[in-house]
């Protein structure tokens, strides 16, 4: 399959997990690079569902390997619980999964300060997934967080983590938060390293060798392009670099070795926290609510919903260099009678064809459409190109020339079957 980079296009949950657990058929090592377990990538094999969150998602085939790169930010007892989760539905794990030594910890103090920065912010907040990313990822930048290699290191770690504390403790107070408790915490993610020691390795070493076996990666996106922390609507977007460039600096596999990228896209638009969504659109929202869909893989929180924003994916093109689209989720437009693609922004009388860098203008911009017939018809069992509705062909083809990218998959229902290659 060669390298190949698989990024969201949009706001987060475009379906990744889906696409990821498809084309890891053909790759040997799957590698997530960025965030942490705030992302929730769904995959559905057969009639059971799975929601990863650290883990990538191509653990569900059971010969493949899998790496949590050096990019990522990692809960440890959150990672451990994922695996128990995973081992009690009978997947096997413990052979497969690697973990980058150098990836950073998440740490409880991380958590409650990311939960009291949103309150501080009020009606201001971000909306996050309150897993202590924004923490995790500054303490990172600031040259002052723990590391994977220092977890499974119990003198160092008590040692580190002693200081760590103190600190974070002083600013939990002052904002009126509950200082934690030392022996607790050391506790609880001592038992954790002990757990993970095994799984803990020099991951760029590691994939390095793979590839000079002649093996493919496949290196898989968390977040959306939207939520990049330079690329993004900032400042509503994670802490991290989503984008394909972050591929690279989170695993350690140097830009000639990329040979692919994919770019992942709801047929529509979602997402879910705070900040600009052009197409945000109520009708939309409560069709696809109403159907039991669009609800938070993490949080549970519904997700917000517009139709598709061409300006935002054609830009997703650019940042990433997107070769290949899959589109997902067409069958949740199945019974939508006119439906709406948006082309360009209007912010007063200047029309604009590209995502402007401020977040407040995205907001005010209004969405100019092009409209399509729909093809009320159900998509959900159709196996080919061919058995795709005429309408359903003709809107795929449409969107995927505006985003400017080759269509190659388009996915009818979350199932590995429901995948039509183009
Ligand atoms: P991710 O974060 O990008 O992996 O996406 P999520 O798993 O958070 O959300 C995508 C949702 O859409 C999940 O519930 C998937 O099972 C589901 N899904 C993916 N592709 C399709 C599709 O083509 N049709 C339908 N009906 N559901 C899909
Ligand atoms: P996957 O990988 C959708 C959003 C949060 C919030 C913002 C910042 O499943 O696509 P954070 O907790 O990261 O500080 O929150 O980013 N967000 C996601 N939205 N999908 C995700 O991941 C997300 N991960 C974070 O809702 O708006
Ligand atoms: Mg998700």
């Amino acid at each position: 399959m060669a390298n190949t980079i698989l990024v969201g296009a949009q706001w987060g949950d475009e379906g990744k997990g889906k696409i990821i657990d498809v084309l890891t058929e053909q790759a040997d090592v799957v590698v997530r690079y960025a965030g942490g377990n705030n992302a929730g990538h769904t995959v559905w094999v057969g009639k059971q569902k799975y929601v990863l969150h650290l883990i990538p998602s191509g653990i569900l085939r059971p010969s493949k390997l899998c790496v949590i790169g050096n990019g990522v930010v990692v809960d440890p007892v959150g990672l451990v619980n994922e695996i128990n989760g995973l081992l009690k539905l009978g997947v096997k794990v413990e052979k497969n999964l690697v973990v980058s030594e150098t990836a950073h910890v998440v740490l409880p103090y991380h958590r409650e300060l990311d939960a009291q920065r949103e309150v501080l912010k009020g009606k201001h907040k971000i909306g996050t997934t309150k897993r202590g990313i924004g923490p995790a990822y500054g303490d990172k930048a600031a040259r002052v967080g723990l590391r994977m290699i220092d977890l499974v290191d119990p003198a160092r770690f008590e040692e580190k983590l002693s200081r760590r504390l103190k600190e974070n403790n002083e600013v939990l107070k002052a904002l009126g938060a509950k200082p934690l408790s030392f022996k607790q915490v050391l506790a609880e993610y001592r038992t954790a390293g002990d757990y993970l020691k095994p799984f803990v390795a020099n991951t760029v070493v590691l994939l390095h060798r793979a590839m000079s076996r002649g093996e493919d990666l496949l290196f898989e996106g968390a977040q959306g392009t939207f939520l990049d922390l330079d690329h993004g609507t900032y400042p509503y977007v994670t802490s991290s670099n989503t984008t394909a460039g972050g591929a690279c600096t989170g695993s350690g596999v140097p830009p000639h070795r990329m040979d692919r990228v994919v770019g992942v896209m709801k047929a529509y638009t979602t997402r879910v926290g705070e900040g600009p969504l052009p197409t945000e659109n109520a009708d939309i929202s409560d069709l696809l609510h109403g159907m039991g869909r669009e609800f938070g893989a993490t949080t549970g929180r519904a997700r917000r919903c517009g139709w598709f924003d061409s300006v935002a994916t054609r830009h997703a093109t650019m940042v990433n260099g997107i070769d290949d689209l899959a589109v997902t989720n067409l069958d949740g437009l199945d019974t939508v009678e006119t439906i709406r693609v948006c082309i360009a922004y209007r912010d007063g009388k200047k029309r604009l064809d590209y995502v402007p860098n401020d977040a407040e203008i995205l907001a005010r911009c209004v969405p100019v459409y092009a409209d399509f017939e729909g093809w009320l018809t159900p998509t959900h069992e159709a196996k080919s190109w061919k058995q795709l509705p005429a309408k359903a062909r003709d809107y795929l083809k449409a969107i995927a020339e505006l985003t400017g990218a080759k269509l190659h998959i388009a996915s009818v229902g979350p199932g590995r079957d429901q995948t039509i290659f183009v």
